[in-house]
């Protein structure tokens, strides 16, 4: 008898966990990441389904029934460092959990109906967000892609190749022909259900988001010698840079974060030579994101004038804004018994947003999320909210597979 959601929850739960934090790193292609991947395996073994893996290490399994392309349901296994349990593993469990309630119910689809799992959605080790899907869908060329590195100076090829993946020309394979819909559900990231009062919601849009690396060179002296009027230190135009990116989105009503900071030396006495900072910036349209980052960019070289240092932008990776098709956010969420289930657009990237923009008719489910914090090891939803998004999720694979 297959696991059903609580079971897998409970059985996945330890995995990546650390017992200092009780966050979660599930980095793509580490031992804890691949502990979740094989166990994927076995839950699709466990049910009968079939499945398919790609070089790049994503996997679909599907339930095989009917004719045409399918319904893929399904999310990632991968953290941020130090995240949450349930962005990623509760859009995969959910689905399968979603799969043994329709069998239960003894429904026949009417097209296969696939469940996902793509790797490094989080961008975490190899620095490109959504790069199994990317990947997948040649959203970015595997020629591309193969020199990433992590912060150890792992590549992707070496790290991929000793996770036992086959990478002898490995072809881009995931497109409509294959699926016809993808339904990605997956734990609210903010407070909009909790503010109406709403279990379930269905996305309308993903914002466009970019990842900058921001190079600061000074000039490395003695801390205590140096007079200050003498230094040339980049660490002051780095904290004046970061003070400008928050200003100037909360002006505009946008996002923008430092969350990644390295200091060469990175000496307690010493003025640095460098700072390299990532700067994570989102907007609600990709002309507001352009303003955004032109202007925390001026205003960084201005400072950066004044302290005597250099400051470079380099864009890692920007991603337009994804607008999910409106008849289908509609067809999923209308006519239920508990009424409309609300549509909102989300601030975070997700493989939906990949595949949409491939020309796959896309959708998400969002479940309730008590506090909305997400990429902290508080990231939450309660038990009954996440049987409500098996419930959701269900009801939603009937309407698309019928
Ligand atoms: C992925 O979760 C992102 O929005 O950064
Ligand atoms: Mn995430
Ligand atoms: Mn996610």
């Amino acid at each position: 008898m297959p696991d059903h959601f609580e079971e897998m929850w409970r059985a996945i739960a330890p995995v990546g966990r650390s017992q200092r934090s009780g966050g979660y790193f599930r980095q793509p292609l580490t031992d804890a990441e691949r502990e979740l991947d094989s166990w994927f395996v076995e839950q699709a073994g466990a049910r009968g389904l079939r499945l398919e893996s790609d070089p790049f290490g994503n996997r679909i399994a599907w339930w095989d029934s009917g004719s045409g392309p399918g319904v893929v349901t399904g999310s990632h296994l991968d953290s941020v460092l130090d995240g949450g349990a349930y962005d990623g593993p509760l859009g995969v469990v959910t689905a399968l959990a979603a799969v043994e309630v329709l069998r239960e119910r003894g429904f026949r689809p009417a097209r296969p109906i696939g469940v996902s799992v793509f790797v490094e959605e989080e961008g975490s080790r190899f620095g490109l967000a959504c790069l199994g899907s990317r990947l997948a869908t040649g959203t970015i060329a595997w020629e591309n892609a193969r020199d990433l590195s992590d912060r150890d100076g792992v590549r992707l090829d070496d790290a991929m190749a000793a996770a036992g993946l086959d990478l002898e020309n490995p072809q881009p394979w995931l497109g409509s022909g294959a699926i016809g819909w993808f339904v990605e559900l997956h734990v609210e990231q903010g407070r909009d259900l909790v503010d109406r009062g709403a279990a379930i919601g269905v996305a309308s849009r993903i914002w466009p988001h970019g990842r900058y690396r921001v190079e600061i060179s000074g000039e490395p002296n003695h801390a205590g010698t140096t007079r200050m009027e003498d230094r040339r230190d980049p660490m002051l135009t780095y904290a004046m840079t970061a003070l400008a990116a928050n200003k100037h989105a909360r002006l505009a009503g946008q996002r923008a974060t430092f969350g990644r900071v390295e200091t060469t030396p990175n000496s307690t006495n010493s003025v640095p030579s460098q700072v390299t900072a990532w700067l994570d910036a989102r907007c609600e349209s990709d002309e507001a994101l352009a303003a955004l980052v032109g202007t925390i960019t001026r205003q960084g070289a201005e400072r950066a004038a004044r302290d005597g240092t250099t400051l470079t932008v380099t864009a890692e990776s920007v991603s337009g804004a994804v607008d999910f098709d409106p008849d289908l956010a509609r067809r999923i969420a209308v006519d239920h018994e508990s009424g409309d289930w609300p549509v909102l657009p989300t601030q975070a990237g997700h493989d939906a947003g990949i595949l949409s923009a491939r020309g796959i008719p896309s959708a998400m489910l969002f479940v309730r999320n008590p506090s909305g914090i997400s990429h902290s090891p508080a990231e939450h939803a309660e038990v009954p909210d996440c049987l409500a998004g098996v419930d959701a999720l269900a009801e939603t694979l009937a309407r698309l597979a019928s």
